[in-house]
């Protein structure tokens, strides 16, 4: 099917060139105002100004939509979340609210083995329908690609049901999906005093199934002060590495022990989260080839300093944003928040969190060839908002879903 799509008040994100933005370029978001925009079966066949129609599609085709007023955007590529999990943690809120701190909730017991518990209890069908509940919310506010970890099962058994719901979700949905496996997320109980013995099991009992069953496209590690040391993560890394799992790393959030520099070295796609950052983790960042991936709703919603995107944009590092929508330190997935947040509180400009919500974030999860822009031959799954008056009108109107329709593949899906 051929859709055209006429008098889009601003077509945002148009490329010719797929390439990750670092420092200065982030501020360069290329639109076109009065613009076209061409789909065959699902793919951008063609763009440009209104002026260029007749020369470029010189015969108009039987379906086409009137976008006046309307900004055409690029959907979001969240490149880190938790969507698969089992219910929810609004008690360990009201916790945080008495006082508690995320460390002393983990301590107790509660945090990410809480949600272990409670996913260990659910059916992979129930699993399943929760997840895709959460998956068509995320649509609906207009995301198009989506990377999905495991890491809240800690069994071998509880891991692979969560990764094989990913599967499930990647099979079933239009939307484009990577999966990461995240079982050195914590240690469990059982293995409290014994790391070695978890870090075993998930060498000798968990990757290679992963790996046989195709479950997973990247490795990730939750490297942290009372999780999982830089050495160790190391360790599962090289293990995940010699399966073909790239690391994709948790690093930074509550502490800085070394964990950049480890992650550089492997060659991580991307290292996520870096609220607590030195200097030098900023440098290491920004003259190496990994992406700086930052989740402020999870700086916002853990009350935590947010993550220094200017210092990294001025240190010329490629930056991402993702949402982290995960049960205990960010409940929500929608994006755009996360890039109205990343204006307010941590002032990039709108261009530049367009860019690491979109082309960026496409990279951080290796899927710039069909994500991230408008570009022909790239997928045609795009964000139509209502009408507004300008760019900076998305991030500033924080609180008002300006989304008017999402497509995916060249047809409307998420019509609110
Ligand atoms: O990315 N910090 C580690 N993992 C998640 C939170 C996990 C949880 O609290 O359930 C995160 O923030
Ligand atoms: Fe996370």
């Amino acid at each position: 099917m051929t859709t055209l799509i006429t008098h889009i008040k601003q077509l945002v994100n148009t490329r010719e060139q797929n390439i990750l933005l670092r420092g200065k370029e982030l501020a360069s978001l290329p639109c076109i105002e009065d613009a076209f925009l061409l789909i065959e079966d699902g793919i951008i066949a063609d763009y440009g100004n209104m002026y260029e129609l007749e020369i470029k599609v010189p015969e108009l085709p039987k379906h086409n939509i009137d976008a006046s007023g309307q900004f055409v955007l690029p959907c979001w590529c969240d490149s880190h979340t938790h969507i698969v999990f089992a219910g929810s943690r609004e008690n360990e809120f009201v916790d945080k609210i008495n006082g508690l701190s995320y460390a002393e909730i983990a301590a107790r017991g509660g945090g990410i083995l809480n949600s272990s518990q409670k996913l260990n209890a659910a059916s992979e069908e129930q699993l399943f329908n929760e997840s895709w509940q959460r998956l068509k919310e995320i649509n609906k506010l207009g995301t198009g690609a989506v990377e999905i970890k495991s890491g809240y099962g800690l069994s071998a058994e509880a891991e692979l049901k969560m990764l094989r719901v990913i599967k499930r979700l990647k099979e079933s949905s239009d939307m484009i999906i990577k999966s990461t496996f995240l079982g050195a997320h914590t240690f469990p109980s059982i293995f409290k005093e014994d790391h070695q013995g978890y870090i075993d099991l998930i060498i000798n009992e968990m990757l290679p199934v992963i790996a046989n069953e195709n479950l997973a496209d990247y490795i990730d590690v939750f490297c942290e002060t009372g999780f999982f040391s830089p050495a160790e993560m190391e360790t599962i890394c090289k293990a995940g590495i010699s399966y073909g799992l790239k690391p994709k790393l948790h690093v930074n959030q509550l502490n800085s022990i070394g964990g950049i520099e480890t992650a550089i070295k492997l060659d991580a796609v991307s290292v996520d989260h870096l609220e607590v950052m030195t200097d030098k983790d900023i440098a290491d960042i920004s003259s190496s080839k990994t992406i700086g991936t930052l989740l402020p709703t999870a700086a916002f919603f853990l009350r935590m300093a947010y993550q220094p995107a200017r210092k990294l944009i001025d240190a010329g590092a490629a930056i991402a944003l993702a949402s982290d929508f995960n049960p205990g330190s960010s409940p929500s997935g929608n994006m755009n928040l996360v890039v109205a947040l990343s204006c307010i509180q941590m002032k990039m400009l709108p261009e530049e969190a367009i860019n690491a919500a979109t082309i960026n974030g496409a990279f951080a999860m290796e899927v710039e060839k069909e994500a991230g822009s408008i570009s022909i031959g790239k997928k045609a799954n795009l964000v139509f908002t209502k009408p507004v008056p300008s760019l900076a009108y998305i991030p500033y109107s924080f609180g008002t879903n300006l989304i008017d329709k999402v497509m995916m593949n060249g047809i409307f899906t998420g019509i609110n």
